[in-house]
């Protein structure tokens, strides 16, 4: 059954919109992709993504060995240590304990002033302006301007993060199609070098000055006797720069588009701004800024009814679960007060994402400035939006927007 089921996703198209894609990948259930640098299957469902996400023993976060499968110089294999992301089991607990309490619901509630106030001189510059790439005016300057004080790194750098969080994550995912080639993966060493670089100075810099950063935090770390290496530090702080950016400007984006989509959900949103919470969960569901999550079969098991080798990988679909009809009323709705609503977009298990608490709010007073302070804003562009590099993310990397003042 599943040979006549063509699902590139790869393709412009079918990424612009997959959803009657996932909903036929949900009736067919698990899916094999053929022809391909690794061994790849996509599950659909989501209690098949939950199962996955959540065992942790059978499935395994570790691509080191495969994720560059086709590129046959070893060289270009060497692609460092993994980040937390990327270890599993005691590793992975021992390096995320080090970092869990920086992002607290607590902590990161202390940063809505500092939030707030950076999106308000941002919306209003963009106000000011009238027609602005959403993007490069809000979704992306606040995220980071964010982070980067949580580290402890100058925010002036931001246009340097910026090129380098834009070149970690072009290359995120594609490798599982076969569609990294050697001159890339060559660019993510150098940009690994180049990162190291920057950061190894201002960590020595804490180590002989302290202060109330996640740097210092980071360079003071002991836990069960045992300090952060260098290398687990370095990859650490590459993880936070990284992960928190791209996603979160991609949440805020997907808002705005969402909500242009959907005049009445705006109108009803802009009247009612006590919604604002759901209404973010509405869009992490309906437009996940991660499509999929993937793990590696550490022996053989069944999944959704077949046989998984061990070493074999599976794609787990969020953007298909948090649309799946067994879990989710009316899930092709956009709902702004849908109030049931466990969707997968942040991941599951021992990996779920470590920021979602700060991403949620960092959306939430984004979103807030921009409905308070506009009156309307449209598309200033009858262009199709260009697409995220990366086949993980569903994200426009430019939103030309016309705004009007309230
Ligand atoms: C809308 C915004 C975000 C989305 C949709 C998102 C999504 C995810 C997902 C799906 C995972 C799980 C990956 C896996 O299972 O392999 C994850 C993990 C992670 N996220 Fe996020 N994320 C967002 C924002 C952030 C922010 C703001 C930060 C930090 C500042 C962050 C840091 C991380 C880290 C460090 C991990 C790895 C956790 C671990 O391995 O234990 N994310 N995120």
């Amino acid at each position: 059954m599943s040979d006549a089921f063509v699902f590139n996703p790869l393709d412009p198209t079918t990424r612009r919109d997959p959803f009657a894609l996932y909903g036929e990948g949900r009736k067919r259930r698990i899916v094999r992709h053929v022809g391909l640098p690794v061994p790849l299957l996509s599950v659909f469902r989501y209690g098949d993504c939950q199962a996955v996400l959540r065992d942790d023993e059978a499935w395994s976060n570790d691509f080191r060995a495969i994720a560059f499968g086709g590129v046959e110089d070893p060289e270009l294999q060497d692609v460092g240590p993994p980040s937390m992301l990327g270890f599993d089991g005691d590793a992975h607990h021992r390096l995320r304990s080090l970092v869990n309490k920086a992002f607290t619901p607590r902590i990161v509630k202390r940063l809505e002033r500092r939030m707030a106030e950076i999106a308000a001189s941002l919306v209003d510059e963009a106000v000011a302006r009238g027609e602005v790439d959403l993007v490069e005016v809000l979704t992306y300057p606040l995220p980071v301007t964010i982070i980067a004080e949580m580290i402890g790194i100058p925010a002036a750098d931001r246009e340097q993060f910026k090129r380098w969080s834009d070149e970690a994550v072009s290359i995120l995912g594609a490798g599982f199609f076969g569609g990294v080639d050697p001159e890339r993966l060559r660019r993510q060493i150098r940009l690994r070098e180049q990162m190291h670089d920057y950061f190894l100075p201002l960590a020595r810099e804490r180590t002989r000055s302290p202060r109330e950063d996640l740097l210092t935090g980071l360079v003071q770390a002991e836990h069960e006797g045992s300090s952060l290496s260098h290398e687990e530090m370095l990859a650490m702080l590459t993880l936070i720069l990284v992960a928190g950016n791209e996603t979160t400007t991609t949440l805020i984006g997907n808002a705005v588009l969402e909500l242009l989509a959907h005049p009445e959900e705006e109108a009803r949103l802009r009247q009612d701004l006590s919604l604002l919470p759901r209404a973010i969960d509405e869009v992490l569901r309906f437009a996940s800024p991660v499509q999929f999550d993937p793990r590696r079969a550490t022996r053989d098991l069944e999944l959704g009814g077949e046989t998984v080798r061990q070493g074999e990988i599976v794609l787990c679909w969020l953007g298909s679960a948090n649309r799946d009809e067994a879990v989710f009323e009316s899930p092709e709705v956009f709902d702004v007060g849908r109030a049931r609503n466990p969707h997968l977009a942040f991941g599951l298990g021992v990996h779920y994402c470590l920021g979602s608490n700060l991403a949620r709010l960092e959306a939430e007073v984004a979103l807030r400035a921009l409905l308070q302070r506009t009156r309307s804003f449209e598309l200033a562009t009858d262009e199709p939006l260009p697409l995220h590099p990366s086949p993980v993310f569903r994200a426009a990397t430019a939103i030309p927007l016309r705004l009007a003042a309230a």
